[in-house]
C-alpha cells in the first residue's frame, strides 16, 4: 500500500488526504498549525464541511490516516507528496506561493527517495518549474541527490460539498511529463479510475492553467447573471425566467446562472485576480476577468444601494442579516458579500443583527472593527426581533423555509430583502412586508 503525505490540512488538504485514506491509502496529513493537528488527532475537525468528521473518525481508526507537524517524517515515509497549503492574493493580487516554496523547501531538505510531489494548490503558471527548481537547489546545498517527479492535478471541490466532490468529480486533472508519474497517480486514484472518471493527462502548465481558467469562466458566468438581472429589474423582466430559459441550451447549461449578490469564498476572488496578473506579466491581458471583478465589486455595492433606496435611508435602522458565509454549507466567511454588505449598511450608520449557522465566528474576527454595531444571535427569529429589515444574504436551508408569521411578530418595519432569491413574492407580501429580490 503506498503511502500519501498531504501538506496543508486546510479545506483542500483534509479532505484530499481524508478520501484518500478512505479509498484505502495509508495517509498522513501535515500542517504546521498544532493546534489544528491536536484537535484532529482527537476526531475534532477545526472547518465545519458536512461528512468529513465522521469519514476521518472510521479512516483513523482503521489506522489508514495519521495527522503529525513533523513534516520530515511525512517526507521520509511517503512516496506521493500532496501540496495542499494556501496560495493567498499578495497586495498586487497575484497568487502567494510563499507555503507552497516553504514545502519545496522542507521536501528537499528531508528526500530520502524518489518521490512524487504533487501539486494541489491553485497555482500561478510555472509554480511546478519553481517547486522543481526549490527542491533541487536545497537537495544539492545538502549534497544529497534523488530522482523526483512534479505533478499538477488541480482541485474542482466545492465547499459544502466537498467530499461527494472529490469522489465523485467531473475529471481528474494530472499534468506531468513523467510517465512513471503518471503511472504511479493513476494507483493513487485507482478508486475513480474503475469508476469511469474522465482522466485528463496534460503538461504541468496546461494541468496549472485549466484551474484558473474554469474558476474565472464560473466567475464571470456568475457575474454575467448578475448584471443581465440588474437590467431586469429595470425593464421589468424576470431574471429567474430569463436563466431559467437560458440554461435549456446545451450550450450554456443551467448551473451558475443564479442571481444574487456576487460571488465571494476563497477561490473565485483571489483566482481571477492572479489571472489577470498572470496575463499582465505575459502581456496578455484578460479584459473580460478584469471586468468580472469590477462588476462583482460593485453588485455587493449595487445590493446596499438597493437597501438603502428602498428603506429611504437606513441611518438609525436595524438590519437583520441572514448567512454570512460566503455560501451554505460551509463555516468559510473569506470574501463573503455579507461581509461588504454589512460594512456598507454599518458605514450608512445602521445597525446591524446577524446570524449564519456555521460562521458566525470566524465572522466576528474578520468584523471586529464594527463590533459596537453588529449583535450576533442566536437563530433567525430571535435576529428579527425589534429589526426593520431581513436581509437574506446566504440561503441556508433553514432560511429557506422560515416561518413569516413569527419572523415578523416583533419586527419594528417590515422589509424583506431576498439576495438570493429563494422567496416567492406573494407568499412574503402575504405577510405584509415589502419585498425585494435581485432581477425579479
Ligand atoms: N477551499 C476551496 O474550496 C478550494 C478548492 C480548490 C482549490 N483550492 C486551493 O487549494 C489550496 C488550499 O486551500 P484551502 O482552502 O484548503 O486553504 P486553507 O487556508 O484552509 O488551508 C491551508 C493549510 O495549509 C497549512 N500550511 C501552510 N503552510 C504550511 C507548511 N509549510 N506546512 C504544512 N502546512 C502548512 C495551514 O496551516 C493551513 O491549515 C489553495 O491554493 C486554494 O486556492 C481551494
Amino acid at each position: 500500500m503506498k503511502k500519501i503525505a498531504v501538506v496543508g490540512a486546510g479545506y483542500v488538504g483534509l479532505v484530499t488526504g481524508t478520501c484518500l485514506a478512505d479509498f484505502g491509502l495509508n495517509v498522513m496529513c501535515v500542517d504546521t498549525n498544532n493546534e489544528k493537528i491536536d484537535m484532529l488527532r482527537k476526531g475534532n475537525i477545526p472547518i465545519y464541511e458536512p461528512g468529513l468528521e465522521d469519514l476521518i473518525k472510521r479512516n483513523m481508526y482503521y489506522k489508514r490516516l495519521s495527522f503529525t507537524t513533523n513534516i520530515k517524517a511525512a517526507v521520509e515515509e511517503a512516496e506521493v507528496i500532496f501540496i495542499a497549503v494556501g496560495t493567498p492574493p499578495a497586495d498586487d493580487g497575484s497568487a502567494d506561493i510563499f507555503y507552497v516554496r516553504k514545502v519545496a523547501q522542507s521536501i528537499g531538505q528531508y528526500i530520502n527517495d524518489y518521490k512524487i510531489i504533487v501539486n494541489k494548490s491553485t497555482v500561478p503558471v510555472g509554480t511546478g518549474e519553481t517547486v522543481r527548481k526549490k527542491i533541487s537547489q536545497t537537495m544539492k546545498e545538502r549534497g544529497a541527490k534523488y530522482e523526483f517527479d512534479i505533478v499538477s492535478n488541480p482541485e474542482f471541490l466545492r465547499e459544502g460539498s466537498a467530499i461527494y466532490d472529490f469522489t465523485h468529480p467531473d475529471r481528474v486533472v494530472i499534468g506531468t511529463n513523467s510517465d512513471k508519474a503518471r503511472e504511479i497517480m493513476k494507483s493513487v486514484y485507482r478508486v475513480l479510475n474503475v469508476n469511469q472518471v474522465p482522466f485528463v493527462f496534460t503538461s504541468i502548465e496546461t494541468a496549472e492553467m485549466i484551474k484558473y481558467a474554469s474558476n474565472a469562466f464560473l466567475a464571470m458566468k456568475i457575474t454575467f447573471i448578475n448584471e443581465i438581472a440588474n437590467l431586469c429589474e429595470k425593464v421589468e423582466a424576470n431574471v429567474q425566467e430569463v436563466a431559467n430559459a437560458m440554461g435549456k441550451d446545451g450550450r450554456i447549461s443551467p448551473k451558475f446562472l443564479h442571481a444574487g449578490p456576487g460571488y465571494g469564498g476563497s477561490c473565485f476572488p483571489k483566482d481571477t485576480k492572479a489571472l489577470v496578473d498572470i496575463g499582465k506579466k505575459y502581456n496578455s491581458r484578460l479584459t473580460l476577468i478584469e471586468k468580472t471583478i469590477e462588476a462583482n465589486e460593485s453588485q455587493k455595492l449595487i445590493m446596499v444601494e438597493k437597501i438603502k433606496e428602498a428603506m429611504g435611508g437606513v441611518s438609525g435602522k436595524t438590519l437583520t442579516v441572514l448567512g454570512l458565509s460566503f455560501k451554505p454549507n460551509t463555516d468559510d466567511v473569506r470574501e463573503s458579500p455579507a461581509l461588504t454588505i454589512i460594512e456598507g449598511l454599518i458605514s450608512s450608520d445602521a445597525k446591524i443583527q446577524t446570524f449564519d449557522p456555521q460562521g458566525m465566528e470566524e465572522a466576528k474576527w474578520r468584523l471586529q472593527k464594527y463590533e459596537s454595531s453588529i449583535e450576533y444571535l442566536n437563530d433567525e427569529y430571535e435576529a428579527s426581533i425589534g429589526s426593520d429589515g431581513i436581509v437574506i444574504v446566504t440561503e441556508w436551508h433553514q432560511f429557506r423555509n422560515m416561518d413569516l408569521g413569527k419572523l415578523s411578530k416583533e419586527m419594528k418595519d417590515k422589509y424583506f430583502f431576498d439576495l438570493r432569491n429563494v422567496y416567492d413574492r406573494n407568499h412574503v407580501e402575504s405577510f405584509g412586508f415589502n419585498y425585494y429580490s435581485v432581477g425579479k
